[in-house]
């Protein structure tokens, strides 16, 4: 990836968010820096007027994260992860991460730290309402064996149908390779996400575990 990527994105970032209808500039005037993202996110949900207006700021978020994420959030780089259809609590959660350090990626802390906390939320209401595009394996060997494992453990979080909950990340239908790395640096207990409960979770995989459950995840609707 070139190194300007980030900057010229960032850019394209504070372009996007100043063409921001009134509503929303009014609810980012009310949104102070040091908003606690839950409550303000509770607020939102209690207000339809005001998540619509944010999740329209969110559509313009979007914009930009799309060179990476995908159109609507499916992303089209299988080491990416997709955001249609994730939870609202968990994707915040991330961004909390992302931003105190627990979880590590350059060029998503930068993108966060120019995000106010109503872009935030407009941002996941927009996300959470996108249609996860269905990728079925072709492997149903190793799906079955996939299966087999996830019924053993992953169900208890997230589910029998991998939707998780408010707070626990949906992984169905989620990219393959984002999957791969992700569960590897749980189980090797990499700083990249630290502190996870998924690491607990994970430690018992082998590699091949890995394989199948990551080949009946990403091929779950
Ligand atoms: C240059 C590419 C790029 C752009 C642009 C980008 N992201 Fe990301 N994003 C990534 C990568 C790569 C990851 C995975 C990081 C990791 O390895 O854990 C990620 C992870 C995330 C996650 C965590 C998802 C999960 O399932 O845990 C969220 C949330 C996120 N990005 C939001 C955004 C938002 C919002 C924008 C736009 C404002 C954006 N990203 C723009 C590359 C990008
Ligand atoms: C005890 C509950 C629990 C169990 C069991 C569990 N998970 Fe998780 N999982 C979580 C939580 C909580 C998170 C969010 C953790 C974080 O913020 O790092 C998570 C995160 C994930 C993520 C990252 C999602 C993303 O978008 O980045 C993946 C992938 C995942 N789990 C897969 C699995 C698989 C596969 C199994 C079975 C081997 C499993 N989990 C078992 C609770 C659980």
């Amino acid at each position: 990836m070139a190194k300007r990527l980030p900057v010229v994105l960032a850019v394209a970032l504070a372009a996007v968010l100043t063409w921001q209808p009134a509503a929303a500039q009014t609810a980012k005037a009310r949104a102070t820096a040091k908003v606690d993202l839950e409550a303000r996110f509770k607020e939102v949900q209690a207000d339809p007027t005001l998540a619509d207006s944010l999740y329209k700021t969110g559509r313009k978020v979007a914009a930009v994260c799309a060179h990476c994420h995908g159109e609507g959030g499916n992303s089209p780089t299988t080491s990416i992860p997709n955001l249609a259809g994730q939870n609202p609590a968990y994707l915040l959660e991330q961004l909390r991460q992302f931003a105190d350090g627990r979880r590590r990626n350059e060029f998503m802390e930068g993108m966060i730290r120019a995000m106010n906390s109503d872009e935030k939320i407009g941002m996941v209401l927009f996300y959470a309402a996108q249609e996860v595009t269905h990728k079925p394996s072709a492997n149903t060997a190793l799906v079955h064996k996939g299966q087999e494992y996830y019924g053993k453990i992953c169900f208890r979080c997230h589910g029998n149908v991998g939707r998780g909950n408010e707070q626990i990340a949906r992984i169905a239908g989620q990219q393959p390779e984002y999957l791969r790395l992700t569960l590897k640096r749980y189980r090797d207990g990499n700083d990249v996400r630290a502190n996870s409960i998924m690491t607990p979770n994970t430690k018992n995989m082998t590699d091949a575990d890995i394989e199948a459950v990551v080949a009946y995840v990403s091929s779950m609707p």
